[in-house]
């Protein structure tokens, strides 16, 4: 069983071996050797290679087992052929393995084949796995580099982890530059046993990590991963780059709804639902690790501004739009002492404009009278001005900063002339951005972020109903043994009753059968076949029959197009909106549950939101609420609101519908009819691919 301490030794070792170290110039086992004995590490070190008794002046073993002591970690440089063998040998004294060598999963079959046997492997004997095909890991704080990167980065409070080798290597240079500091970088490339989740929950748990950032192509489980960002998120951000697409090819005939859900939205979703900070590109990604790094979290919504320069005041009051953070209003009390300490052509409203001859002085003053405003964060703008003293600006930022423990970034806007004053800042921990949207941005996201972290969020459990669940199977299997494509309109009807959504009520019948005894028209008659699931394209509908000589007539003219169907007979509802809704099967994330504006301008307006179960009814509600259809349920302009309890609960259904029912292909409703008049909602149209 994994606990918290089970990636301790792996991740912070005190003896290390080397299988496959070497003196040969350029050699990843030589460059890995040198990297572990010259940058500072102070474990035992063993070297591993049948070739050398001695590699310099330090012994050298044929095997692990030869060392006769337990070892933390193995890092294993050999060619993937041998890799196996080497861990079989090692086991006895080795429980933890990083595997360097490429040539398992992403080379195809026969290096899946080593990869199952090595994760077979790892299962009965307990082992713990990093990689195969990884850079390896760096450990800055007890300097060790167990990888074949250059350098020791920085020791700091970030923890780096990719599925990308060579992304390490860029952004580690990188971080120099920025004079960001870590706790962990590692590298977990075809994560076959230590996966994306478990680094999540170790580093979760590492005191020295404040911040987590990654970079995802693919996630390997995602309910799991979900899961656990989840849990840890509430402890610290979690910051992820992820790349690539995960769409799968679209059933256009199973589901209108699955086209309105592009899969990156879903990912979007998916993070959100987890707290997860979600960068959009590397310079995002980087701009997020060094704020959150450097700087507390936003403590309120509430921003305080100040800039030598209006334009850029300007741009950042712009940048506040749809955000969740906001520029605050300061009191007048505040606003009567700035007054004094500035001139009078200075600007006390927010952002506090200090003019372009500001010197230091006046960056201090306003600063240390924010303090009594109590602003969520403060954002320091400058852009050099022929007086401008940048450094000193920048030394008394990093100081009031640091006396007066405030969140902070500065906006310092320029190249050349700005230069040291950007060093200054970062060797002192003061984000900088060189615009002030990404500024606002990022603070935003931190701030989110800080939210979420203090909800007490419940985790959301599913509790099967075994006897709807029984019923719903049954339905769906007989359809199958019929070899049916789709449950008819009854069928489904029936299985969306079990979950709590009605469909009004209903005929069928068939064109040469028994008439039904409709007495209130008008009605509708629809065809009910799985062979014809896009009814109206196929003039499979007929609407407005207001009497039963029409309906006669209806039914002949179905019966003549579609011979031997059954006809859907329903009341002629009177719409007020339609909506669709729907599940879209995820690659990594399963269900998810797509609803909108429904009607003719569905696509055009792609009035669409997602949501993925399981969720309880008053989250949903919550969506609901804040989506993109809220305005229906918020009553605008002047209309009377439409019910969010009773459409929550119809997704509450769809959402167990969902989790009992994940074989099933495809399914949306549409249209659902809503009212606000006191009628209850009715689902007009349902298809359940099976
Ligand atoms: N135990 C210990 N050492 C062994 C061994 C064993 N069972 N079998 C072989 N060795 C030694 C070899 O004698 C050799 O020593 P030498 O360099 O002094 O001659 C050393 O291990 C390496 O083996 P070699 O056959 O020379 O392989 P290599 O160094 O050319 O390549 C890898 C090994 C792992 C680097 C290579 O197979 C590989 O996978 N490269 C890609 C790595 C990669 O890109 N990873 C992903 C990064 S994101």
């Amino acid at each position: 069983m994994k606990t918290k301490n089970t990636y301790q030794k792996l991740f912070s070792p005190q003896s290390i071996a080397i299988v496959g170290a070497s003196n040969k110039k350029g050699k990843i086992g030589t460059i890995i050797a040198e990297n572990i004995f010259k940058l500072g590490y102070n474990g035992k070190t063993y070297l591993i290679n049948p070739a050398y008794k001695f590699l310099g002046f330090k012994r050298c073993y044929p095997s692990l087992s030869a060392v006769k002591k337990e070892i933390d970690v193995a890092i294993i440089c050999v060619p993937a052929k041998f890799v196996l063998d080497v861990v079989k040998e090692g086991m006895q004294n080795v429980k933890n393995f990083v595997i360097i060598s490429a040539g398992f999963s992403e080379i195809g079959a026969e290096g899946a084949k080593r990869e199952q046997e090595l994760i077979d492997l790892a299962k009965k004997n307990n082992l713990n796995i990093l990689g195969p095909n990884c850079l390896g890991f760096i450990n800055p704080i007890v300097n060790l580099n167990a990888s074949f990167a250059a350098g020791m980065p920085k020791a700091g409070n970030v923890a780096f982890v990719s599925q990308s080798g060579a992304l390490i290597v860029g952004l580690l240079d990188k971080a120099k530059e920025e004079h960001m500091g870590f706790s962990n970088v590692i590298s977990i490339g075809n994560q076959m046993q230590v996966d994306e989740a478990d680094i999540l929950e170790y580093l979760a748990e590492d005191k020295e990590t404040k911040v987590i950032g990654m970079y995802l192509e693919g996630i390997k489980d995602g309910s799991r991963f979900l899961k656990v960002a989840k849990k840890v998120s509430q402890k610290k951000p979690i910051v992820i780059l992820k790349a690539g697409k995960t769409e799968q090819a679209q059933k256009a005939i199973s589901s209108h709804t699955g086209a309105l859900a592009g899969s990156d939205e879903i990912v979007d979703v998916a993070f959100k639902s987890a707290g997860i900070i979600r960068a959009d590109n590397l310079d995002d990604f980087f701009a997020l690790l060094g704020l959150i790094s450097f700087t507390d979290a936003p403590k309120n919504g509430q921003m305080a501004v100040i800039t030598n320069a209006g334009g850029a005041g300007v741009l950042a009051t712009d940048a506040f739009k749809n955000k969740e953070i906001a520029l605050m209003e300061f009191s007048q009390k505040a606003k009567e002492n700035f007054a004094k300490q500035l001139p009078s052509e200075s600007s006390v409203h927010n952002p506090i404009d200090l003019l372009g001859d500001a010197g230091a002085d006046r960056y201090q003053n306003i600063l240390e009278m924010l303090k009594k405003e109590n602003p969520g964060s403060t954002i320091c703008i400058l852009t050099p001005q022929q007086q401008t003293p940048v450094e000193e600006i920048a030394k008394i930022i990093t100081s009031v900063k640091e006396k007066n423990k405030m969140s902070l970034a500065a906006v310092f806007i320029g190249g050349e002339r700005i230069k040291n004053g950007v060093l200054h800042l970062k060797q002192n921990n003061i984000p900088n951005f060189s615009n002030p949207e990404s500024c606002v941005r990022a603070l935003d996201q931190y701030y989110r972020w800080s939210i979420f972290a203090n909800e007490k969020t419940d985790e959301q459990k599913y509790a099967a109903n075994a006897d709807c669940k029984k019923i719903v199977s049954n339905i769906i299997k007989n359809a199958r043994e019929q070899k049916r494509g789709a449950l008819s309109f009854s069928e489904a009807a029936n299985v969306m009753l079990e979950y709590g959504i009605d469909s009004g009520s209903f005929w069928i019948v068939s064109a040469d059968g028994e008439k039904p005894e409709i007495k209130e028209f008008p009605v509708v008659a629809k065809i009910d076949s799985d062979k014809v699931l896009h009814k109206s394209d196929k003039q499979g509908v007929i609407l407005n029959i207001k009497n039963s000589g029409e309906l006669e007539e209806a039914l002949k003219a179905l019966g003549q197009n579609f011979p031997g169907e059954k006809v859907l007979v329903q009341p002629m509802q009177q719409k007020q909106v339609e909506i669709i809704l729907g599940i879209k099967k995820d690659d990594i994330f399963g269900p998810v549950i797509v609803y909108g504006l429904g009607g003719i301008y569905t696509e055009i307006f792609h009035m669409a939101d997602f949501l993925l179960p399981p969720m309880s009814e008053a989250e949903i509600k919550k969506q609901v609420l804040s989506g993109k259809i809220r305005f229906l349920f918020q009553g605008a302009r002047g209309q009377k609101a439409y019910d969010a309890e009773e459409f929550s609960k119809i997704i509450k259904g769809i959402m167990d519908f969902a989790l009992e029912n994940s074989d099933i292909d495809g399914f949306d409703i549409n249209p659902l009819f809503i009212y606000n008049d006191g009628r209850k909602a009715s689902a007009v149209d349902i298809k359940i691919i099976i």
